[in-house]
């Protein structure tokens, strides 16, 4: 394959409290990692390079092989770093092969659907950035301190989530860019505009939200029970 995706997995899930790193707690009998992984190797065949927190590159490696099947031969782990894009970087020196578009995608969006993944992989052309959203269905305001400063016309706004697709050589431009600058940056879009290429969106999914608190933990379960056959 000419695509590969990043999962990024080395965070340690500090909102989750989870008693391990976020990726290493289960949803069901099986990981946040794992259902990702899951997810990303019922998409096109693809290069996958799992990035996991220091010590935890076996687990990695084991949710990798339960999840790959087959395709074994195409998962690869990495160790991450102290920050998401210390990570992604990681993950971008791991990659082999003639790879030309990558994919960024957190773990923590678990139940992310296949059919997003490969919406996203066909999206990529040489040039742009493809980023899947969402609407915002929240009223919102601009604030300073507890005074409502202006209404901000949420029809402008949409929400962003993974996995972000990418030209290879322009992504890793843009990451060497953002390490000189010493510019951390909020998600791949935000650093791949940041050096002055186009974005586009596609339509994300409900599926794709981030496990980040324990709330969002009982949503992932409970998606799961209702789905089960
Ligand atoms: N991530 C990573 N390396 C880091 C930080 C985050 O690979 N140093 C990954 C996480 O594993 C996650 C994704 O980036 O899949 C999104 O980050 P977030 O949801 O913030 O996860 P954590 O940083 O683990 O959670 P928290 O911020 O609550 O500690
Ligand atoms: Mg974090």
């Amino acid at each position: 394959p000419h695509t590969a995706i990043i999962v990024v997995a080395a965070g340690s899930g500090t909102r989750l409290a989870g008693g391990a790193p976020k990726a290493f707690v289960g949803i069901d009998a099986r990981s946040i990692l794992r259902h990702a992984l899951d997810g990303v190797f019922a998409a096109q065949p693809m290069q996958v390079i799992v990035v996991a927190p220091a010590g935890f590159e076996g687990q990695a490696e084991s949710d990798l092989l339960a999840a790959a099947g087959e395709r074994a031969d195409l998962g690869r782990v990495v160790t991450g770093g102290a920050t998401r894009q210390e990570s992604v970087s990681a993950g971008l020196a791991a990659l082999w092969g003639d790879i030309d578009t990558v994919l960024v995608h957190d773990a923590a969006r678990a139940l992310t659907p296949t059919a997003v993944i490969d919406a996203v992989a066909d999206s990529v052309d040489g040039v742009a950035g493809v980023l899947p959203m969402l609407p915002v269905v929240d009223t919102l305001k601009k604030v300073d301190g507890d005074m409502i400063v202006a209404a901000i016309d949420r029809a402008e706004l949409a929400a962003a989530q993974t996995p972000q697709g990418f030209p290879r050589g322009a992504l890793e431009a843009a990451y060497e860019d953002a390490r000189e600058a010493g510019v951390e940056y909020t998600d791949d879009a935000a650093l791949f505009a940041a050096a002055g290429h186009a974005v586009r969106r596609i339509a994300g999914s409900e599926r794709g939200f981030k496990i980040t608190t324990q709330a969002d933990l009982e949503r992932a379960r409970h998606l799961l029970t209702a789905s089960a056959p």
